[in-house]
Formats: C-alpha cells, structure tokens, sequence
C-alpha cells in the first residue's frame, strides 16, 4: 500500500526504493520503436505546432524547478531547443513578457503548489501556451494547463521528494525525444535514448544496492557542519538537488556551485573542515572534472565524488560508482546516491526525515 510504511522506517527511504518502478510506470506505454521515439498522448500539440516552438520556458519551485533544469538540458541537447528553467516563485513576480514562439512548462508534483500555480494562470491569461508536467492527476495545476505528461509515480509521502524527482526527469528525457525526433534527432539516436530509457530501471536497482557503502559516506558527511555540492553542466541541477535535500532532511548547511565557478569566489572557503560532494561523470568533460578535483585537494579539502568509475586516492577519498547510460541521461543515475546520502545522514543525526521542520508537502499559499 502507498500510505503504508511496510518494511521502512520511513517513508523518505521506501519511496527512494520504489524509484524502479515508478520509472517503469512513467516510461509505460510510451515508447513507439516503429519510428524511434516515444508518443505522449496528452500533449494536445499537433507536430507543426511543436515544430513552431522556439524556446522552451521551464517553471517549477524546489525541486520542481531542479527537475527542471535537467529537462532544460536535455531539451537542448536531444531536440536543439534553447530551453531554461527558473523558479516560479520569482516568475509570477516580474511581470513576465511572454514569448509568442514559446513552450512552457509547468513542474509540480502535487500540482496545487500556489506559485506554481499562480504563474500558469498569469501566463495562460497572457495568452501563452502551457503544458505540465505532473503527478498529482486531475490537480489544480495540471487542470489549468493546455495539455502535458502525467508522471504517474504514485503518491508521495515525504515531504522532501525522490521517486517524483526521478520521474520528472525521465518525463522531461522522453518529451525531448518527441521534440527532437519530429526536429533533427536521427532516428538512430531515438533509438540510442529509449534503449537507454528501457534499462533505467535495472541501473537505478543496481545503485540502490550501493546503500552500505553510501551510508558510510553518509555518517562520515554528518560530521561536518557544512558542506559544498559541485557539478557542471548537466551535473549542476544534480549538485542543486543534492544540496537541496541535505538541507531539507539533515538541516545540514550545504551550497551547491557550477564546477568552473569554484575559482570565482567560493574556492577561499575550501579547507578541511568543508567536505566537497562532487558529481563527477565519466563524460566529455571528465578531464575537467578531474582538474577541478585537484585544485580541491591542493587545498585539503576532503572528497566524495559520484562518478562512473573509482578515483584515485589522491582525487578523492571516497566515490561512490553508478552505472553508465547515455550521457544526457547521466543525471538521473548520479542523483539516487545523494537522495540516500541526505537520507542517511539525517538519520544519523537524528532529524525528522519524513516531516522535516519548518516545511510542508505542498506550499498551497503565498
Ligand atoms: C515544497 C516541498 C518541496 C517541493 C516543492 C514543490 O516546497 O517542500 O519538496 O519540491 O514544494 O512542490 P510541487 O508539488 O509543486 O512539486
């Protein structure tokens, strides 16, 4: 049963382990391997609209909006799509100017969350076309939207979210898909990305086997007061989740940073004391990544990486190894182990995991 504990102590953890089949039910029905691509039937855009669409605007809050920006990345590169995604909350405060070529799309999980809502109502008015992409069927949200993707994750507890997350991200991998395969996205690279899709599923079990050695990390991380989340590109919403559930469940300080930006500013608090989660994947930047990790290490600075393969000692003391998919889907692997990492951590600090203070499921007021 959804509401119903069973083997867990807590529904944060139950729902991290349901991830597999709820991208399973997320990906259900979807895939078309007749013409490479997968069909969202709820869309209600017809392909000359979509190929009419100039840029992509993305709104979400927490981790709504970092789903989002994942699916800006992926809409970018699968479809070549300038897409961006931004918090709703500062979006129904800015007097907006809509884009006439434009896509947007609205993230929400319960679909009732009150700025979320509030800027789909604002745009819809402007006249703007607005897709959703949602778990909560028949919501507030998804009912004021044009049309969208239904996630169908299953109801989430925890107040902090995780299989709705997971979900998002692969409903965002499967649209830019659509997009690009009615665009310039080859029929070989369709198959590419739903072949990938398909063994989400089995990857994601195999990081969930990994829980003692992230456990460990974790009970190491809980003995800082604070910590630094890096990534780069695609790995930085990553590295923004991360930062964001430490902070939700282990009330841990924890700033997430682009990899590059480090240089900029934050670096002068590198030391000792303040451990580095690094999102790390094996791609085309992994040279980078690498540099990144020594000018870290030149300052002792300690180091988790989540990466594909295991890092030299003197690159990182600890890493935890996810599997290799395609590189656009990279995110959606590398983020389970920080969603057990905050878990585990805020179990050994003893926190309120399910209800952590001061926040609520769904924000339904200003
Ligand atoms: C609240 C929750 C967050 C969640 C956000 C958006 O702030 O504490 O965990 O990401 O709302 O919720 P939604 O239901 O719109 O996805």
């Amino acid at each position: 049963d959804d509401y119903d504990l069973g083997q867990y102590e807590h529904f944060l953890r139950k729902e991290i382990g349901e991830q597999p089949e709820a991208v399973e039910r997320t990906l259900s029905g979807r895939i078309d391997e007749r013409f490479s691509t997968v069909k969202l039937g709820g869309l209600n855009l017809e392909p000359h609209d979509l190929r009419a669409i100039k840029r992509v605007h993305i709104l979400g809050c927490g981790s709504a909006y970092y789903s989002g920006e994942v699916g800006a990345h992926l809409i970018e590169s699968l479809a070549r799509i300038p897409a961006s995604a931004e918090p709703a909350s500062e979006y129904r405060y800015r007097n907006p100017v809509i884009d006439p070529n434009g896509l947007y799309i609205a993230v929400s999980q319960s679909g009732e969350t009150a700025d979320t809502l509030a800027a789909v109502e604002e745009l819809t008015r402007k006249g703007a076309r607005v897709l959703g992409v949602i778990n909560q069927v028949g919501s507030a949200i998804a009912r004021a939207n044009n049309g969208g993707i239904y996630i169908h994750a299953g109801p989430e507890v925890s107040v902090a979210s995780s299989k709705s997350f997971t979900s998002t991200c692969v409903a965002f991998a499967m649209l830019a898909v659509h997009l690009g395969r009615i665009r310039d996205l080859s029929p070989a690279d369709g198959d590419r990305m739903i072949t990938a899709l398909r063994e989400l599923p089995a990857k994601i079990a195999a990081v969930l086997e990994q829980e003692e050695a992230i456990e460990e990390a974790a009970k190491w991380l809980a003995g800082f007061d604070n910590a630094m989340f890096i990534g780069r590109v695609r790995g930085y919403p990553i590295a923004r989740e991360g930062a964001q559930k430490i902070k939700e469940v282990a009330y841990m300080h924890a700033e997430a940073y682009q990899a590059a930006e480090l240089k900029h500013g934050p670096l002068a608090l590198i030391c000792p004391e303040m451990p580095v989660v690094a999102v790390v994947p094996d791609d085309e930047l992994g040279e980078k990544q690498r540099s990144t990790l020594h000018e870290i290490k030149a300052r002792g600075g300690p180091i988790l990486a989540i990466s594909h393969e295991k890092l030299p000692e003197e690159l990182a003391e600890r890493t935890i190894v996810v599997p290799r998919t395609e590189p656009e889907l990279d995110p959606i692997l590398l983020n389970i182990p920080l969603q057990l990492l905050a878990y585990h951590a805020a179990l050994a600090l003893d926190r309120d995991i399910d209800k952590p203070r001061n926040l609520a499921k769904s924000v339904t007021v200003e």
